[in-house]
């Protein structure tokens, strides 16, 4: 079972905004889009750029810096989907919303 984490008030993320929290030292984007919430890495694995800074359209989020675009539901990359980020699960308990960073193998 994945262990949820509190990281954000829903009030403090508004339809169509993002945020960016860090758990366990890793920086996870968290998008409100189109009524659901989606949580991927933000940091975008061309050169670093924060994604949560991104333009998000039709479920894809587009990088500020240079335009890779990614999937908000599985962290693939639109142009070329073998590619993928960190995606991870939300959800809304009463008025928090929380985020499972999965153990990996390695703990
Ligand atoms: S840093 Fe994201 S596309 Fe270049």
């Amino acid at each position: 079972m994945p262990e949820y984490r509190t990281v954000l008030k829903v009030k403090d993320l508004p339809e169509e905004s993002a945020r960016v929290v860090e758990v366990d030292g890793k920086l996870v984007a968290i998008f409100h889009h189109a009524g659901k919430y989606f949580a991927i890495d933000d940091t975008c694995p061309h050169m670093g750029a924060s994604l949560a800074e991104g333009y998000v359209e039709e479920g894809i989020v587009t990088c500020p810096w240079h335009a890779w675009r990614f999937r908000l539901e599985d962290g693939a990359w639109a142009d070329n989907p073998r590619l993928k980020i960190g995606c991870y699960p939300v959800r809304v308990v009463g008025d928090e919303i929380q985020l499972a960073v999965e153990c990996t193998e390695n703990g």
